[in-house]
C-alpha cells in the first residue's frame, strides 16, 4: 500500500508533492515524507519525514525552505518496521546522494540486507525500502560521457528490479542526475502524468488530476525516466516500450468534499447518482445486455458450469450478495471466496469455470493474484472494478466498470452498492447468454435496478435523524450484533464491518438462524442487535429470530419494508426501507447501516475517513 508522488518540471515541487500526498493519504497514514533537490549549481538532496499523519509533516516543513523543481513524496502504511520517523520514507543511500520512495514489499530483502551488511553497509531503519536504496547505490555506475540524463540511475534500477522479488512501485531521485525522476513497478500501481513542461508520477490518478488528464499507467517490469520535457518508458533490458495511455474523464471536484464534513458522508449521499451512472448504456442496439469490455466469445458463457467470486473486504460482501442473483437468474452454482484464501487451496478450475474478481481499486494484491491463478488454469475472468485501466481490469478477459467516481473514505460505501448493481448486470448477462431468462425478462429486471436511485434518494432523505439517535444508543455497547438471512446475511456482515472499521466498536454479523448455535450466548440485557427483516421469503424466519434475541434482553433495531406491520411489534426501533424486489433489497438495506456506523464514529470522535490501522488499497499480501 502507501502512496507515492513525484514531480519534475519548471515549477516549485513541494506544493505539488504536498497536495498530491493529501489526495493519496487514504492509502496509508502512518507517516509521511518528502525529498526535494535544492540549489541549482550543486544540488543538495533534502529529506523531511515524520511519523503520523500529513499534518505532522506540514508542521515539520513550516520552518524549512525546500525550494526545488524535482522531488518525491510518500505516505506510508507500515509493513516492515514500526511507524516511526526513522522508518518513514523517503529513504536515502549511505552517501545521501539518492532517495527512494516505495509502495509494496520486497520479499527477498532479508537475504539482500545480509549481503550488504556483510559488505559494510549500515542501515538506519528496519525497512525493506532502505535496502533498495543501498542496492541501487551499489549498482550505480558513473554514466559515460554524453549519456542521457538519468542513464546511471535507470540502469541501476533495472539491475535491482532483476534481482528483487515481490510487488512494488518505486521512484528515485539522485542529486548527481538532478533533472530526472526514475520509477518502476511490479505488481503495485504507478501512473505517470504528461503535463505541460512537467512530468509527474503517482500511485493513482487522483494524485495527478490537478495537473493533467493525460495519464500513462506503467505495467509490470517497466521503468520510466521522467524529465520536464517528457517521459521515456523501457523494459528491464532497456528496450523502449510504453505504458497504457489514457485520458482521465472525471473532474477534480469529484475528489473533494464539497461541503460535507467527511468524504464518507459525501460518498454515502452520492450513491443514487453512482448507481444511475453504473447502469447507463447497459443495453446494446439490439436491446441485449452488454458488458464494458469482453475479450472472449460470449458463446463460451453457455458452457460455464461453475462460477467463483473472489474479492476482499467489502467487495467480498458484494460477492456474497451477488451469489443469490446469479444462482437464481442464471441457474449456475456460485461459490464466493476471500481472495487471499482462494489460491492457497486447490480450487477446481477448468475452461468452463467463470471467475468474477471484484475490486473497487483494481489493485488489491490478493484479488489480482487470485484472478491470475484462475487464468493460469484457463478459467475465464470477469473483473468488476471502479478504476479504468487498473491492473485487475487489464489482466481480465472481460470487465464491468462501476462508475462510482473516486472513493476516498477508507470505509467503502458507494463502491459497494455499485458493485452489487454491476454484479446484477452480470447475472442478467449470464441469464441472457445461457437462455435461462427471456430477453424481455432481462430488460424488466434491469428496469428494476434503474428504479433504485429514486428509492435511495427518499431513503437518504428520511432516516438521517433517526439513525443519528440510534448511533448514540449503540455507541456505549460492549458489542453490536447484526443478523439477517438469505441475502440479508452479507448485509449483516457489511453492517458490522462498517461499524468496526470506523467506530472501533466490537461488531459481528451472523446468519440469524445460526444465532442459536452459539452467538446467542453473547446476548445480555440491552445488548443491541440490528436485524435485517425486510420483505421476502425468509421474513417470517427472521421475525422469529428477532423474538429469540429479544426474549433474552436484546435491544432490537430492525430494518423492515415500508408498509410492514409485523416487525414493529417485536423490535424496539424500526427503520423503514422502500419496497423493492427481494434480490435488489441489499442495495437499500446497507445504506442505513452505513449511516449508523458513520454517526457512531462521529459521536465517538473517531477519524471517520482515515480509521486507525487501515488503508484503502491493500497492495500487500
Ligand atoms: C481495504 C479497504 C476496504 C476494501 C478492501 C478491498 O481493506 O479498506 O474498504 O473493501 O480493501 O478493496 P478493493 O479495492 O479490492 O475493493
Amino acid at each position: 500500500m502507501c502512496g507515492i508522488i513525484g514531480y519534475v518540471g519548471g515549477g516549485d515541487a513541494l506544493p505539488v508533492l504536498m497536495n498530491g500526498l493529501a489526495t493519496l493519504e487514504y492509502r496509508g497514514y502512518d507517516s509521511a515524507g518528502v525529498s526535494v533537490l535544492t540549489g541549482s549549481a550543486r544540488p543538495e538532496l533534502r529529506v523531511v519525514k515524520r511519523a503520523g499523519k500529513l499534518a505532522a509533516l506540514e508542521g515539520a516543513l513550516a520552518d524549512v525552505g525546500l525550494a526545488g523543481t524535482v522531488g518525491l513524496g510518500h505516505t506510508r502504511w507500515a509493513t516492515h518496521g514500526e511507524p516511526t520517523d526513522r522508518n518513514a520514507h523517503p529513504h536515502v543511500d549511505e552517501d545521501g546522494d539518492l532517495a527512494i520512495v516505495h509502495n509494496g514489499i520486497i520479499e527477498n530483502f532479508v537475504e539482500i540486507k545480509e549481503e550488504l551488511v556483510a559488505d559494510g553497509v549500515e542501515f538506519l531503519s528496519e525497512t525493506d525500502t532502505e535496502v533498495l536504496a543501498a542496492l541501487v547505490a551499489r549498482h550505480r555506475r558513473e554514466p559515460a560521457d554524453g549519456a542521457a540524463p538519468g542513464t546511471a540511475l535507470v540502469e541501476a534500477l533495472r539491475a535491482v528490479m532483476r534481482r528483487v522479488d515481490g510487488q512494488f512501485a518505486v521512484a528515485l531521485v539522485d542529486r548527481r542526475e538532478p533533472d530526472v525522476l526514475v520509477a518502476g513497478r511490479r505488481g503495485a500501481p504507478l501512473v505517470l502524468g504528461h503535463a505541460d513542461g512537467a512530468s509527474l508520477l503517482s500511485s493513482d490518478v487522483a494524485g495527478l488530476i490537478a495537473h493533467t488528464r493525460d495519464v500513462e499507467a506503467l505495467t509490470d517490469d517497466q521503468v520510466a525516466v521522467l524529465t520536464a520535457e517528457g517521459i521515456a518508458v523501457t523494459d528491464l533490458h532497456g528496450e523502449p516500450t510504453s505504458g497504457q495511455r489514457f485520458t482521465v474523464d472525471w473532474d477534480i471536484d469529484a475528489a473533494e468534499k464539497q461541503g460535507y464534513p467527511h468524504f464518507m458522508l459525501k460518498e454515502i449521499h452520492e450513491q443514487p447518482q453512482a448507481i444511475a451512472d453504473t447502469l447507463v448504456g447497459r443495453l446494446d442496439g439490439d436491446g441485449r445486455i452488454a458488458l464494458d469490455e469482453v475479450r472472449f466469445d460470449a458463446a463460451d458463457i453457455r458452457t460455464v458450469d461453475k462460477v467463483y467470486i473472489v474479492a476482499c473486504g467489502t467487495s467480498y460482501h458484494a460477492g456474497l450478495v451477488a451469489k443469490h442473483a446469479i444462482e437464481h437468474w442464471a441457474g449456475v452454482g456460485v461459490e464466493v471466496e476471500i481472495a487471499s484464501e482462494f489460491r492457497y487451496r486447490d480450487p477446481i478450475l477448468t475452461p468452463h469455470t467463470l471467475v468474477v474478481a471484484i475490486s473497487q481499486s483494481g489493485e488489491t494484491t490478493d484479488t489480482i493474484a487470485a484472478a491470475a491463478h484462475a487464468r493460469d488454469q484457463r478459467a475465464k475472468v470477469v473483473a468488476i472494478s471502479n478504476v479504468v485501466g487498473s491492473t485487475l481490469t487489464r489482466e481480465a478477459d472481460a470487465v464491468i466498470y462501476t462508475r462510482a467516481g473516486p472513493e476516498i473514505a477508507v470505509a467503502s460505501t458507494k463502491a459497494f452498492t455499485t458493485q452489487i448493481v454491476a454484479l446484477g448486470v452480470l447475472a442478467l448477462f449470464l441469464a441472457q447468454e445461457r437462455r435461462t431468462l427471456f430477453p424481455e425478462e432481462c430488460r424488466d429486471q434491469l428496469a428494476r435496478y434503474e428504479a433504485l436511485p429514486g428509492h435511495l434518494e427518499s431513503l437518504l432523505e428520511v432516516n438521517g435523524d433517526q439513525l443519528a439517535g440510534l448511533a448514540e444508543r449503540i455507541a456505549d455497547a460492549a458489542y453490536v450484533m447484526f443478523i439477517g438471512r438469505h441475502n440479508g446475511v452479507p448485509i449483516a456482515y457489511e453492517g458490522a464491518l462498517k461499524l468496526k472499521e470506523i467506530s472501533y466498536l466490537h461488531a459481528e454479523g451472523f446468519p440469524a438462524g445460526e444465532m442459536k448455535h452459539g452467538p446467542i450466548a453473547l446476548i445480555d440485557e440491552g445488548g443491541p442487535v440490528v436485524a435485517i427483516a425486510t420483505r421476502g421469503h425468509v421474513h417470517g424466519k427472521v421475525v422469529s429470530n428477532i423474538q429469540e434475541v429479544r426474549a433474552r434482553g436484546a435491544e432490537v433495531i430492525a430494518l423492515a419494508t415500508e408498509g410492514d406491520t409485523t416487525v414493529k411489534a417485536h423490535a424496539d426501533h424500526v427503520v423503514y426501507i422502500p419496497d423493492v424486489h427481494e434480490l435488489l433489497t441489499p442495495v437499500l438495506t446497507v445504506v442505513p447501516l452505513q449511516v449508523l456506523a458513520y454517526h457512531a464514529a462521529v459521536h465517538l470522535g473517531r477519524d471517520v475517513d482515515q480509521p486507525r490501522n487501515l488503508a484503502k488499497t491493500v497492495t500487500v499480501e
